[in-house]
């Protein structure tokens, strides 16, 4: 039998490329022990040479953040002959703006923290007084198109001004209200629900130490612990995300419930892809070993070009 080629895209120049390395390394792994002929590459000035002399048969994208999951990389990849993973140009740079997103998802009438945009101004004046026209504190100021927690910071009144001030170099950021309470992830596999997880992060919040860090000790808890109308509940919410973006493949929607109400923060459209992330964990609670998601990955992408 004739090899399939798969070229594994990872690393690049956003603020999650370790994080990409590191997801890029275990597919390209996983399927070399697996009857796959694989490569991996960054997606640099040598991309397209490098597609044409390998002519993979499908390149699985392991980026993540800017230049990788924003559309800007898919767009690239839409003029080359070869099916890509994941979601397509539009749905990814949909999703990677957390502004358009919200607004979608409050059009859709899926709940999503209260915001405010700020766009930094030369000589910013009342700054607490224009949030609090809008929001309570403590509020989260995030930037709009990052992820891996990188700069989210929660905020009181006494030090959001310093900490807006890290944010500077992103012109514009958002400010959402700050939601306690559970904190439960969902994974969607196509057009159906993978399943959920929740985060008990041992520090303020689930930040980058607490996601990647295991000294940190975030505890996984699957099955997550909801009656089965909330779980219902919850797990359509990331369906219907999931389908009003108009993603593909596999997405992992990040929540906040308190008070019986979930919050939608964010749909992610490349999650985190080692053995130890978790939509493989989801997965492999139901059965579907790290080969087994990463070849219905592969398979996905066929079909959908
Ligand atoms: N509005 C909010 N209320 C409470 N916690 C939040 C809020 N926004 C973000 N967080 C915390 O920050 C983490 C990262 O935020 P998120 O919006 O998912 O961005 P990222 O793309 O960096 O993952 C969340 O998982 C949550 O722990
Ligand atoms: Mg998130």
């Amino acid at each position: 039998m004739v090899k399939k080629k798969i070229l594994v895209l990872c690393g690049g120049i956003s603020k999650e490329r370790i994080i990409s390395l590191e997801t890029g390394k275990q597919v390209a792994k996983e399927l070399k022990k697996n009857k796959y002929k694989v490569t991996t590459c960054e997606p640099d000035n040598n991309l397209l040479k490098n597609i044409n002399s390998y002519k993979p048969d499908i390149i699985f994208n392991a980026l993540h953040g800017q230049f990788g999951e924003d559309g800007y990389i898919q767009t690239i990849l839409e003029t080359q002959k070869v099916p890509y993973t994941h979601s397509g140009v539009i749905s990814s740079s949909i999703a990677m703006d957390k502004e358009i997103s919200k607004k979608i998802f409050i059009e859709n009438k899926i709940l999503t923290p209260k915001y405010i945009k700020f766009i930094y101004q030369k000589n910013e004046k009342n700054i607490i007084q224009k949030i609090e026209n809008k929001l309570k504190f403590p509020v989260v100021i995030k930037p709009i198109n990052e992820g891996s927690s990188v700069h989210v910071y929660i905020c009181n009144k006494k030090n959001i001004l310093k900490n807006l001030n890290m944010l500077k170099f992103y012109n514009e950021i958002l400010i959402e209200e700050f939601i306690p309470g559970r904190e439960i992830q969902v994974a969607i596999m196509g057009k159906k629900i993978l399943g959920a997880i929740e985060l008990k992060p041992k520090r303020k919040f689930y930040d980058y130490e607490a996601k990647y860090n295991p000294k940190a000790k975030t505890q996984h808890i699957i099955p997550v612990e909801l009656n089965s109308k909330n779980l219902k509940k919850i797990t359509n919410i990331a369906l219907k995300a999931h389908k009003v973006i108009g993603c593909r493949s596999v997405t992992r929607s990040d929540f906040k419930f308190y008070k019986g109400k979930f919050y939608l923060l964010e749909i992610n459209t490349q999650p985190g892809m080692t053995k130890l992330s978790l939509v493989p964990e989801i997965a492999d609670y139901i059965g579907i070993s790290f080969i087994q998601l990463i070849e219905w990955i592969l398979k996905d992408a066929s079909i959908n070009r």
